[in-house]
């Protein structure tokens, strides 16, 4: 028999979205918080430039305004921008109530604001409030220690939801979100979760790449789930690239942070030459996409392994206070960042794309929200700007908790659901299939629909991704489900999504740059796709 829980709130996913979502219920609430491993595994805790914020006295949300839609080729959502943006400092100050050590300003000054602010790529101003490059660790940990301390929140780890249970799959009238199926890691059984509202917060789905600077988790589980259940998706063609990844073979997915570069460092080439003045005006700090493109570019036309990034003119004692994780990493591993240049590469980073939302986070099915990176607010448009996706996190999070919330005394409690079936399936005795697609799906989605992308090139990713879908559908109907399986079969689903996408858009537009369209259209649309067979693979 089925083990089975029941909640008034589910969250799936323990980053910067769920536990602000958690945070900002009321106490009466019985929420569960489920995390894939461990609490602190996601994309947040790795977050290393900071939140950006109008908080500087000589700032104004008109200019970040701006900066922002800029920066996102003209695809983002006004509303939208606006909304995050105003917002802004009250997320900060939420952050600081939650006991988030923020970076202090050396000497105070007239402006009465005590913390410093750095700069990144597509800001015309100061504005990212940071924890040294440490930024997301410390927010984390905050968020982790409150959320510990609330009785009517239990955290639940090495939980992965499965698949989300509706009032369609359950032949009921109406368009409800009811809970969902989650497999207990501990003991490889599936758990039924009863819910009167469930929340998706579970990150991004940038390991559909081969190289990434995302942890493991992020396999775009809570997008594939909400499509199976009939949310529509919209831009998934635009996944961010971040320019410096560092590039050595016993570094895995570690990030430069930007911040390195609004402090100055210069991206060279191997023979010490810069180059971003040939690409951009803005040089280092133009968008990412534009700096990506243009390391992507040079290191194509030289076939090199990497380029540099350098701060070593700066003093060292500002480098190792600034840049103490950077710092650190990269001297384990030889580099001295106080001496001597940076190897970096550009690595998928985040996805701009996911789940339809309002500004409540609500989805296209009743009683299920999205909060964070799976979600699609229209934000970013073609191209996040950096350090807006943390602060999203926050906003999103808190105006979701607050609708359900308002909506939670009108909802009734969740029906029945069957047991999970395992009558059909056995154990797996072939895991090689599994990590063979796993490596086939990464290298096909890099080498054909990343930074630079054709017409021929994205009709055999879908060609592949074809396949591969038909082969783990199968898999899926006569084995049990594994983390492997189920993450394989999430991350294929969002391979097909992206590459739908990017073969509709007959553009060149912020992060989808294709050499067959190399034009902008005049008329900025938005991708939106929508799911036409809602139950065939679900179950
Ligand atoms: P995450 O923090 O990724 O959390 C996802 C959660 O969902 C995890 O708890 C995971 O266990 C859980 N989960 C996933 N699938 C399932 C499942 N099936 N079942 C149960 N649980 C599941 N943004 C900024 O604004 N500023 C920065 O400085 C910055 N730096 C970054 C540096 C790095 C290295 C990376 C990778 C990203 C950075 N970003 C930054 C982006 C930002 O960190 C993320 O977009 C943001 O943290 C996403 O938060 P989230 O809560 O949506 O997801
Ligand atoms: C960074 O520190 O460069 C990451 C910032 C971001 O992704 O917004």
């Amino acid at each position: 028999m089925t083990i089975s829980y029941q909640y008034d709130v589910l969250i799936i996913g323990s980053g910067a979205a769920g536990l602000t979502v958690a945070l900002n219920l009321p106490d009466h609430l019985k929420v569960a918080v489920l995390s894939k491993t461990s609490l602190q595994s996601g994309s947040t805790a790795q977050a290393q430039g900071g939140i950006a914020a109008v908080l500087d006295q000589t700032d104004t949300v008109e200019s970040h305004i701006e900066d922002t839609l800029r920066a996102g080729g003209g695809l983002c959502h006004e509303d939208a921008v606006r909304f995050t943006v105003e917002h802004s400092r009250a997320a900060i100050e939420w952050l600081i109530e939650q006991g988030v050590r923020f970076t202090e300003k050396e000497s105070d000054d007239d402006s009465g604001f005590a913390y410093h602010l750095t700069k990144e790529g597509g800001h015309s101003r100061r504005r990212i409030i940071h924890a040294a490059d440490a930024t997301g660790f410390a927010v984390s940990a905050a968020l982790c220690e409150q959320v510990k301390k609330r009785p009517n929140v239990e955290i639940l780890e090495n939980r992965i939801g499965v698949d989300l249970i509706t009032h369609r799959k359950l032949f009921l009238p109406g368009n409800r979100c009811v809970g969902a199926y989650v497999l207990n890691r501990e003991t490889s059984h599936v758990e039924l979760f009863r819910a009167r509202f469930v929340v998706l917060a579970t990150g991004g789905a940038s390991k559909v790449y081969l190289y990434t600077s995302n942890p493991d988790g992020a396999t775009g589980d809570g997008i594939a789930m909400a499509w199976r259940a009939g949310c529509r998706v919209a831009n998934m063609e635009f996944n961010q690239f971040h320019p410096t990844c560092l590039y050595h073979p016993q570094a895995k997915n570690f990030l430069i942070t930007e911040a390195i570069r609004g402090e100055g460092g210069r991206l060279r080439l191997p023979n010490g030459e810069p180059f971003m003045h040939r690409f951009d005006p803005r040089e280092e700090l133009a968008p990412r996409d534009v700096v990506a493109r243009a390391i992507d570019h040079e290191i194509k036309r030289l076939g090199c392994d990497c380029v540099y990034l350098d701060i070593s003119h700066r003093p060292a004692e500002f480098i190792t206070s600034h840049f103490p994780t950077v710092y650190q990493r990269c001297l384990e591993l030889g580099i001295d960042i106080t001496r001597e240049p940076i190897p970096v590469v550009p690595a998928a980073h985040y996805t701009c794309g996911g789940i339809m939302i309002d500004s409540q986070g609500r989805t296209d099915i009743n009683q299920l929200y999205a909060v964070g990176e799976t979600a699609f607010t229209g934000l970013h448009g073609a191209n996040r700007m950096a350090s807006n996706s943390l602060l999203e996190c926050f906003v999103y999070g808190r105006s979701c908790a607050q609708d359900i919330a308002a909506q939670c005394a009108n909802v009734p409690e969740p029906p029945q659901a069957p047991d999970w079936d395992e009558s059909q399936v056995t154990d797996s005795d072939e895991d090689v299939v599994i990590s063979h697609n796993w490596d086939e799906l990464r290298r096909f989605m890099w080498d054909y629909v990343g930074i630079v992308r054709t017409d021929k090139r994205l009709q055999r990713a879908k060609h592949r991704v074809d396949m591969l879908q038909q082969e783990i559908r199968e898999y899926y109907s006569n084995y049990k489900v594994s983390r492997d399986l189920l993450e394989l079969r999430n991350l294929t689903l969002v391979a097909d999504l992206i590459i739908c996408s990017a073969i509709q858009r007959k553009e060149s537009r912020g992060l989808h740059y294709t050499l067959d369209y190399p034009d902008l259209l005049d008329e900025a649309r938005d991708t939106i796709l929508t799911p036409i067979n809602y139950s065939s693979e679900s179950w």
